[in-house]
């Protein structure tokens, strides 16, 4: 690397929080070195030991560089591993370390608790868990008022509950959008941009066509699924925007992914080994332009087993490609999913109003509609977000509010 601007030159242009979060947490009340770890008291009683390397690792200052702007000098590969600090300190509630060569870091005590990787600490941050739902969620439905989380007139507190229905149930309707075409975008930005595709362009209008290149643009009935599983990562967020509905037919159907994969997980385990760890394909094939093919497990989970993400979408699964003794239990497998899918059980069905919004999370909820007459006008809207947007969102506004769930693990999606 050579000729880059002072430090002071950058860290001028890019004011940053260093290791400070800024949003009220604990005090540190006093360190001391024990072995290879620095024991930090903090003043709400609690304890945690930080190892001298991590913390020259992590110290953000604007000599080190911080994550703000991806401009660091403190690497793995600067860091000596047998360093030991000069000193330790607890100053005006933070951590100050000065190290052998001069160096000082100091470490805001909200920061260090809120990265604190004892236990306890980190039980609390792997303690997300989704709300499972079920057919009867329509009696009380996820719902945010659009004017009270609109960009210009809401109120973040409001903004950041409606963030929290769809992290949590997966879905949440945003009533009272208007029927203007354009509040697709708008609510779409809640989330992040809109991401654009060869099949569906930015934003796709759903009714029915004379000539239909797409199972949407029919009358037909769709059963739940899954948005493009044929891709590796397939669409984050679904944005959907009633605009005209029909008096009969075209009712919605959604479906928690999670709760009938918790469901085979207790039921039917010897599927759920299966959905989870074989994969299976999906294709869609639209000759001339591409040709589409992803192969994942139904079920991905994360390293603790938590689910991760729901991968289904029963109109594009491709031929099953597994070893020979697989095919038909893999079969088995998927239809233990599809028929809870389908059940009374566990599909909700809706008839959404003209004027409202349905944001949807693509990794776990599956969506569908019954028939209708294709005459009868019905006009839906639809756009897609990555998830990465939505969840960068809300993480940065829970922090801004001091919210302690900001630094919550959350399911990263389907597997690729
Ligand atoms: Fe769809
Ligand atoms: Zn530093």
């Amino acid at each position: 690397m050579s000729g880059h601007r002072s430090t002071a030159d950058i860290t001028a242009h890019n004011p940053f929080r260093g290791n400070r979060l800024g949003g009220g947490g604990p005090a540190v009340a006093s360190a001391g070195i024990d072995g290879r770890t620095v024991v930090v008291d903090f003043d709400d009683g609690s304890t945690s030991a930080f190892h001298h390397q991590w913390l020259r690792h992590c110290c953000w200052c604007g000599d080190c560089g911080d994550p703000s702007d991806g401009i660091r000098f403190t690497t793995v590969a600067t860091v000596d591993p047998t360093e030991v600090p000069a000193g330790v300190a607890a100053v005006d509630g933070d951590l100050v370390v000065d190290w052998p060569d001069g160096h000082r870091s100091t470490y805001g005590g909200d920061w260090l608790a809120h990265h604190a990787y004892d236990d306890d600490a980190r039980r609390r941050r792997a303690s997300w868990r989704p709300t499972l739902w079920r057919a009867d969620v329509v009696d009380a439905f996820p719902t945010a008022v659009w004017d009270d989380v609109r960009p210009d007139g809401g109120a973040p507190e409001a903004l950041l509950a409606a963030y929290r229905l769809l992290r949590d149930h997966g879905i949440v309707r945003i009533a009272g959008l208007g029927s203007d075409p354009a509040a697709t975008e708008a609510v779409a930005g809640l989330l992040g941009p809109i991401h654009e595709t060869t099949v569906y362009g930015r934003i796709y209008d759903v009714r029915a066509e004379p000539v239909a290149k797409l199972g949407a643009k029919t009358g037909m009935p769709q059963a739940p699924h899954i948005d493009d599983a044929f891709a590796y990562s397939q669409p984050g967020i679904d944005v959907f925007h009633c605009l005209v509905n029909t008096d009969e037919g075209g009712l919605s159907t959604y479906v928690d992914g999670f709760a009938v994969a918790e469901a085979i997980r207790h039921e039917a385990p010897a599927a759920f080994d299966l959905l989870t760890t074989v994969p299976v394909a999906h294709v869609r094939r639209h000759p001339g332009e591409l040709e589409m093919r992803n192969r994942a497990p139904l079920v991905s989970l994360d390293g603790e087993g938590r689910l991760q993400g729901i991968r289904y979408f029963d109109r594009a699964l491709a031929p099953m490609d597994v070893d020979a003794e697989l095919v038909e239990p893999m079969y088995d497998a998927v239809r233990e999913f599809d028929r809870r899918m389908r059940s009374d059980e566990f599909r909700a069905v809706l008839r959404v109003a003209p004027g409202d919004g349905m944001l949807i999370d693509n990794h776990r909820v599956l969506h569908g509609r019954t028939a209708f007459d294709p005459s009868s006008g019905r006009h839906i809207r639809l756009c897609h977000v990555p998830r990465d947007e939505f969840h960068g969102r809300l993480r940065d506004l829970a922090g801004r509010l001091g919210a302690p769930d900001h630094g919550w693990h959350l399911p990263q999606g389907s597997r690729i």
